[in-house]
């Protein structure tokens, strides 16, 4: 039994006083909602106070990222002991902008995973095509060479108690998302890729969906039997956005 995880990602946005805002709103708003696990991830100069915000209740706190290896010297980096001390329980990492912009490669975030998982954090590896690969039908293939390339470099027990989210690249901000078929599509190979590398531990991996997922559609999306939940970016900023999401993936 997957219980869904709904996860927002709030990229760079915001000033303090937003995030603190939109923290106690998520909270407030996710109170009464049972059967579905919620986190947030503001930007690492918002973490401490977040993590006031979100102490006595269910919403989970996530880091956006984190280094590849131990405290130490590297100049602009957060090591995952840190987060960990800070109470951080999730860690997002291979985001595809991080990928395009930071030039992230499956070497360094298998890395950046050995030292959350060490560290008791569960990363959440994001996975996803360019619109170029969808078109010429090589989604399987991306996204398999993405989740392998980590894997081989992990060891299939590696793995752990990760969480994958599949991100198609053309549907992140774009306000364009993968129909509900499309969803079920990857995450089912996904699953069955996962299910060859670590066996039946597969069955109980939870695998999000991310891209311009909003209250208006995560219904659909939600009700594949393979989405188990959703990592949300714009509409994360929303906290009626966000709370109508987590209420449907309670639902579902
Ligand atoms: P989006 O972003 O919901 O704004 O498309 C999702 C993500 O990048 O995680």
């Amino acid at each position: 039994m997957r219980i869904p995880l709904v996860v927002g990602n709030w990229k760079m946005h915001g000033r303090l006083a937003d995030a603190k805002a939109l923290a106690s709103a998520v909270v407030g708003q996710t109170a009464a909602l049972s059967g579905v696990e919620r986190a947030v991830c503001p930007p690492f100069v918002h973490l401490s106070t977040v993590a006031d915000c979100v102490a006595d209740s269910d919403v989970g706190l996530g880091a956006q990222h984190c280094a590849d290896g131990p405290i130490g010297a590297h100049t602009g980096e957060v090591a995952a002991e840190m987060l960990a001390d800070l109470g951080v329980g999730y860690v997002i990492l291979g985001h595809s902008e991080r990928r395009q912009y930071d030039n992230e490669r499956e070497s360094g975030i298998a890395k950046r995973y050995e030292q959350a998982l060490s560290q008791g954090l569960r990363p959440i590896l994001c996975v996803g095509e360019s619109l170029e690969a969808r078109e010429a039908g090589q989604t399987d293939q991306v996204v398999g060479a993405q989740l392998t390339g980590v894997l081989d470099r992990l060891g299939d027990a590696g793995f752990g108690d990760g969480v994958i989210a599949y991100e198609p690249i053309w549907a992140i901000g774009t306000g364009l998302t993968a129909s509900a078929e499309q969803a079920q599509a990857v995450h089912a190979s996904i699953r069955a890729l996962m299910a060859e590398r670590v066996g039946d531990a597969a069955s109980d991996l939870r695998i999000l969906y991310g891209g311009s997922m909003k209250a208006a559609n995560a219904e659909a999306l939600l009700d594949q039997p393979d989405v188990d939940g959703g990592l949300i970016g714009g509409a994360s900023l929303s906290a009626d956005e966000f709370a109508a999401i987590c209420a449907a993936a309670a639902r579902g």
